[in-house]
């Protein structure tokens, strides 16, 4: 992921756009860059280098009242400077920075045989098509937006969108020519992002954002934007959180905002964070950090692994030809949360790919028994690869004969080594002590070896794959939108935070979601909280439930709704609040409170997860824990 930070008022933008950059570093810190125009000389200055923001000198162009900047996590192409953002096209006229990963830019770039590249991303591929863009809208005719309150063009082409406000002219020239070209590109790629891009001849910022954050901060002769908030709050409390498609165009003394063209006024929301607070580091704690990195990591998980068309999961593991036929069981060796993403993982293999598999605590797999080692395949689920009982487990798996697999967050690290075959989950550093993210990318990952499995011995149609590789790729869009709610699980949070002890239930994919919700809980907030299979409650937990023990229930698909919802019922009729994580647009019953997500088949409880992440955090908040480094816990546990 990165940073995105841009500024243009009546200010010297140089130094407002470094320190917005140091705030947001912790979106990533491979490279910084800013794009700055000099009004004098209507030019663009671009300053870029590999490394920490501190390695790129403050930009002073003295006359310069706009500029956008760029803290960069790599995706695509190694961290240098050459790939370090902004990006031009052939020339300097037009500079864009980006967050995200645009999937479809090799086949962009194929188009562009007569454009010189200089860096291997997929952003400068976005420069080019631009730069292409706009050239043929100068070419195409006069360079003057509507000005007379006619939809189109002053000569009366028909560049203009239908629909376009009439009384709506743009800020000038070059605003309108480059949000057209940004309209006109943006619809061509696929994947996220969120772009900003600043033109040599106006001192103006126009911008965009798909499945990646964007959000606008109004000032006083001033316009900001930046990739969040924390880096807004110095300079304003007053934003506007842009939606998918929507175009901002910024300028010293007007936000406008168009949406299919049209243009809508700003929705503005009132930033209640502290300002010192919002400024530690950024985010406030890197389990927050990692919270908002889940859609970048599903994609990095997902990524080049899914082929929807097909129906086809490829995963870079070399298992001998006909092994996953003759597979009779698959064991998930695991703890904490990587032992929840195995008992995920059981209930996906079990269905998708027909095969009898289990989920076992590592630290208790020396005393089970039963295997068939010549046809289980154990499978030691670890983000460090580190943890001494998956590892204890894994060698006594392995020293019984069975075949063992690692699938990991942590290249060269033991579980590589000691398993047969390792397999990465790719969701980037966690240093969190509570896992979140790499909950989210051990399911997905585990989830396409499980559609791969099911593929192989015939089990799985390509139909039905192909339904669970779109919920999949779905899912880092359907989890940002959590994300953008993240004030509002706050504050039911900040509600709750006082309660005696907090109970998470769900049945099915539901089940180790509500484990794991309760885990995150009581992790970071040490509060009681407890994880059931939804109908287990009224086997004996139902009497520790009181009007002051919330309930969290999964009722998404995927969770065993219809059933579910009775035992909300049963522990309503106790008195307990009752807070529920929904499919949109399906009827809930009477809860509390009820988030929805989109739905995500099977993947849906993994979406509401985020919800259980956020609402822990936020309890924890309230109550000052110690976030990142909770008491008596480490990361990576390496004694058993
Ligand atoms: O590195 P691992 O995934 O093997 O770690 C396993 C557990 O120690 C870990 O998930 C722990 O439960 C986390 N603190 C949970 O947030």
């Amino acid at each position: 992921m990165c940073g995105i930070f841009g500024y243009v008022g009546d200010e010297s933008a140089g130094p407002i756009v470094y320190r917005g950059l140091e705030t947001l570093e912790y979106r990533g810190y491979d490279s910084a860059g800013v794009a700055l125009r000099s009004g004098g000389s209507d030019e663009l200055t671009i300053e870029k280098r590999a490394g920490e923001v501190a390695a790129l000198s403050v930009p002073t162009v003295p006359d310069a009242i706009s500029a956008i900047g760029h803290t960069r996590w790599s995706t695509h192409g190694a961290p240098t400077d050459e790939n370090a953002h902004p990006h031009t096209g052939c020339d300097d006229r037009l500079a864009i920075v980006h967050n995200g990963i645009v999937e479809n830019y090799e086949a962009a770039k194929a188009d562009l045989d007569e454009h010189t590249f200089t860096s291997e991303t997929d952003t400068e591929v976005v420069a080019h098509l631009l730069e292409r863009e706009l050239d043929s809208l100068e070419e195409s005719g006069p360079d003057s937006p509507p000005r007379d309150g006619s939809p189109g063009r002053p000569d009366g082409g028909t560049a203009s969108r239908e629909g376009e406000s009439a009384d709506a002219p743009d800020s000038s020239d070059v605003a309108w020519r480059v949000r057209r070209a940004l309209e006109s590109v943006v619809d061509r790629l696929d994947g996220s992002y969120a772009i900003a891009a600043i033109h040599e001849r106006d001192d103006c910022i126009v911008a965009t954002r798909n499945e990646s954050p964007l959000v606008v901060g109004h000032g006083s002769n001033a316009a900001f934007l930046a990739s969040d908030v924390p880096a807004l709050v110095e300079h304003t409390r007053e934003v506007t959180y842009l939606d998918d498609g929507d175009v901002a165009v910024l300028t010293p003394d007007s936000v406008s905002i168009y949406r299919d063209g049209r243009r809508v006024e700003p929705s503005i929301s009132t930033v209640e964070w502290d300002a010192d607070a919002a400024q530690k580091g950024g985010y406030d704690h890197y389990m927050r950090k990692e919270i908002h990195e889940q859609p970048t990591a599903l994609r990095q998980a997902l990524g080049s692994r899914v082929d929807v068309d097909t129906g086809t999961a490829s995963l870079d593991v070399d298992f001998p030809q006909g092994y996953l036929e003759s597979v009779e069981e698959v064991q998930f060796l695991a703890c904490g949360t990587s032992a929840y993403a195995g008992r995920y993982a059981a209930t996906l293999f079990e269905s998708l790919a027909d095969v009898r598999a289990t989920s076992v605590t590592a630290s208790e797999y020396a005393f089970t028994g039963g295997r068939d080692p010549w046809r289980t395949l154990a499978v030691a689920v670890t983000q460090s690869g580190e943890t001494a009982d998956t590892l204890s487990a894994l060698r006594e798996a392995r020293g019984a004969g069975a075949r063992t697999l690692g699938v990991t967050n942590t290249l060269g690290s033991s579980v590589t080594r000691e398993a047969d075959d390792a397999l990465f989950i790719r969701a980037g550093p966690e240093i969190g002590v509570a896992a979140t993210k790499t909950f989210a990318s051990q399911v997905s990952t585990l989830a396409l070896l499980a559609i791969a499995v099911g593929r192989e011995r015939g089990t799985l149609t390509a139909a039905t794959a192909r339904e669970h590789l779109e919920d999949l790729t779905a899912l880092p869009g359907a989890i940002q939108q959590v994300l953008d709610r993240e004030e509002q699980i706050r504050a039911v949070a900040t509600t709750f935070a006082d309660s005696d002890a907090f109970f998470f239930v769900g049945r099915s994919y539901g089940y180790p979601v509500a484990l794991e919700g309760a885990l995150k809980l009581k992790e970071i907030s040490y509060d009681h909280a407890e994880g059931f299979p939804a109908g287990e409650l009224k086997h004996g937990p139902l009497a520790l439930v009181t009007d002051e023990t919330p309930v969290l229930a999964v009722l998404t698909d995927g969770a065993g709704r219809r059933e579910s919802l009775n035992n909300v019922a049963e522990v309503q009729a106790r008195g307990a609040p009752t807070i529920g994580v929904t499919t949109a647009g399906v009827d809930a019953g009477s809860l509390d409170v009820a988030f929805e997500v989109p739905d995500a088949g099977v993947f849906s409880p993994l979406v509401a997860n985020v919800y259980f992440q956020l609402f822990a955090y936020h309890v924890a908040n309230e109550k000052g824990r110690s976030i990142d480094k909770p008491r008596n816990l480490a990361k990576s546990v390496t004694v058993e």
